[in-house]
């Protein structure tokens, strides 16, 4: 008989700043129902410039240490798109500031947004052969678009940390999973460039070409009809984005696309990637936090998740919500993490936007912005220099 294994925790962290769409209207003219209806977005973190995928990554995973301990963690993946360094994990500088045991190994995974499910996945299998192992997941990105580019209104910033263990508290997760991966050029970004490149329109139509292809696949592989889901956790790039996905899986299994049946299925995923914007890796796990945070109890009940990453690699997946899991869950606190937000101005964003390190290998603090548990202090040397706060 096969373990059950998965998410044991799950905890969310973003950014110190916060900058409404009303703000970015304003600024460049655009209606506001365009970024409040038709992509979905209410507001966008914003990092401080103290703050990156590590802080972010490590205020996220602290709460749990502090919950289950150290000593089961033997395995740490880091997942982003928003990478600091080109060779060191981000992972190793969470490892630290957490005073996670040496004998960790720590990992950074990168395949656009899909890389926590990625993560995810290998966990469960480092779980499987290590049963009292437990394995720490980080996804944590900063979604960064040229200013008044079409990109802009979907940036945001956000990290997820979870336990994956056996007898999960929250979500065992589910075999078969549905995978697809095809060779386009929809979103990337150079290692010369910090904001992405993205064709917005080849973006949609990739998502949903990969929605389907999972989809398939899954189904192949003797996966859950979809009328079994009470949920629909897909990666909202834009919330809107996991509406169009939605219909058109539905459309593609010949179902209605009735608009009640779709805010049914997906309505209560939305919350947090409607106010904190696009955190690409984590994005489809903060739909997973709302969902569990807000619905009625779904105790037995199947969840599907689709997880997309630009590029393109995709899974189509399972997970079911374990009977008990509200006890477990950090609602007020990812509540807290989002509403402690200060509101930033246009003018304010625009210059955290443009915020770099000279690259000259000086020392160069950072101004004291965050008032999350961990701080970019500076570089010096090219050295990254973190601090507990
Ligand atoms: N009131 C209500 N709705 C309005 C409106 C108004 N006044 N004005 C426009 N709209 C609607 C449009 O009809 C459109 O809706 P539909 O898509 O349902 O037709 C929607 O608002 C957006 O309008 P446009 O298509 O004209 O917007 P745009 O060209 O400025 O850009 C975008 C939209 C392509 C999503 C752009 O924001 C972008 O490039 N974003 C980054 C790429 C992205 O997020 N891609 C998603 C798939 S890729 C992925 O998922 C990976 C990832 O994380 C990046």
């Amino acid at each position: 008989m096969s373990i059950s294994i998965g998410i044991h925790d799950l905890s969310i962290a973003t950014a110190e700043f916060v900058l409404p769409h009303t703000a970015l209207a304003a600024y460049n003219g655009t209606d506001i129902g365009k970024y409040h209806v038709g992509i979905g977005q209410e507001s966008m973190s914003v990092p401080a410039a103290d703050e990156d995928i590590v802080t972010m990554g490590a205020a996220a995973a602290a709460p749990i240490i502090a919950r289950h301990g150290k000593d089961r963690i033997r395995t740490v993946v880091f997942a982003t798109e928003s990478s600091i360094d080109q060779a060191k994990a981000a992972g190793v500088y969470v490892h630290s500031l957490l005073g996670l045991q040496s004998a960790t190994r720590v990992v950074e995974l990168k395949q656009a947004c899909y890389g926590a499910t990625a993560a995810l996945q290998f966990a469960i299998g480092l779980v499987q052969r290590d049963p009292a192992q437990q394995v720490l997941v980080i996804a944590s990105d900063v979604s960064k678009y040229e200013l008044d580019s079409p990109g802009e209104a979907t940036q945001g910033a956000a990290a997820v940390a979870m336990l994956v263990s056996v007898d999960p508290a929250l979500v065992r997760i589910e075999d078969p999973s549905g995978l697809f991966t095809a060779d386009v050029m929809d979103f990337w970004r150079p290692n010369y460039r910090d904001a992405a490149l993205v064709d917005g329109q080849e973006s949609i139509g990739a998502y949903l070409q990969a929605a389907e292809g999972t989809w398939k696949d899954y189904t192949e592989q003797g996966g859950r009809s979809l009328e079994e889901f009470a949920a629909f956790c897909y990666h909202q790039p834009f919330t809107k984005m996991a509406y169009k996905a939605h219909r058109h899986l539905l459309n593609y299994c010949g179902y209605d696309t009735d608009k009640d049946v779709i805010a049914r299925d997906l309505g209560q995923t939305t919350a947090y990637n409607t106010v904190i914007g696009n955190s690409y890796t984590a994005s489809v796990y903060l739909g997973l936090a709302a969902l569990l945070d807000q619905a009625d109890d779904l105790s037995g009940r199947p969840v599907a998740f689709l997880s997309y990453g630009s590029g393109s690699v995709a899974e189509f997946f399972a997970g079911t919500v374990v009977a008990g899991y509200r006890e477990h869950l950090r609602t007020e606190e990812n509540q807290e993490a989002i509403s402690r937000r200060t509101p930033v101005d246009y003018a304010g964003y625009r210059a955290l936007h443009e915020f770099k390190f000279p690259a000259d290998g000086g020392d160069h603090a950072t101004p004291e912005q965050t008032t999350g548990p961990f701080r970019l202090a500076g570089i010096s040397g090219h050295k990254r220099l973190y601090q507990r706060r």
